[in-house]
């Protein structure tokens, strides 16, 4: 891609138009996810928290990098302001870089948003993780880590990454919401070789989902 390709559509703004943050597939399969993890759908107030809640990724060059990792302050701008501060804070601590931060825990929003891939087709998320320009990104930066070399075949790298966001947005789920742990007869116990420290966790993945 040409600069000023780049400058137009840097990495964010393609992520939020056809990529792995679509401004329509992602917040479906987080509602998908709210309910799987709480019992129930979001109110209508969760739900306009869980659309707007990345859009400041649009103009991010990074997903993961030191602008990515600010783009819940729009959304949480948004919020606040249509909503008041309880919704402002549960798109801003999405973030787990945020929470930290503040001194905070994570938020609802932050779960059902990392069990969110549960609800990805492989084939439909790698196509657009591809076609955004974030896949290379993800790929660099888990190879940075040690933790998974840049040749892993792409569906090696889904599997992993999916095993793990689906593990930490599990930590979320309600005490008393039933069989919370499978869904389609998956099993959750697998666990992939995975970060012990909050900021392995962010040289991994980020805090992009
Ligand atoms: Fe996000
Ligand atoms: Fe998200």
């Amino acid at each position: 891609m040409t600069h000023w390709m780049r400058c137009v559509f840097p990495v964010g703004r393609l992520s939020l138009l056809i990529g792995v943050h679509h401004v329509i597939c992602h917040p479906v399969t987080v509602m998908l996810a709210w309910r799987h993890l709480y019992g129930c759908w979001p109110s209508w107030r969760e739900v306009i928290c869980i659309v707007v809640h990345d859009w400041g990724y649009w103009s991010c060059t990074t997903i993961d990098g030191e602008d990515g990792k600010r783009h819940p302050e729009l959304g949480a701008q948004i919020a606040g302001r249509l909503l008041g501060p309880e919704y402002r804070d549960l798109c801003l601590y999405h973030s787990r870089h945020y929470a930290r931060a503040s001194d905070r825990q994570p938020s609802r929003l932050c779960y059902a948003d990392k069990l969110s891939i549960r609800y990805e087709p492989w084939w439909f998320y790698l196509a657009r993780a591809w076609a955004s320009g974030e896949l290379a990104e993800y790929r660099m930066r888990n190879a940075q880590g040690g933790y998974l070399c840049r040749s892993a075949h792409y569906r090696e790298w889904f599997t992993w990454v999916r095993g793990y966001l689906i593990d930490e947005g599990l930590k979320g789920r309600s005490p008393t919401t039933p069989k919370a742990g499978r869904l389609h007869g998956e099993s959750i116990t697998r666990k992939p070789s995975k970060p012990s420290t909050p900021s392995e966790v962010l040289s991994i993945i980020g805090d992009h989902r």
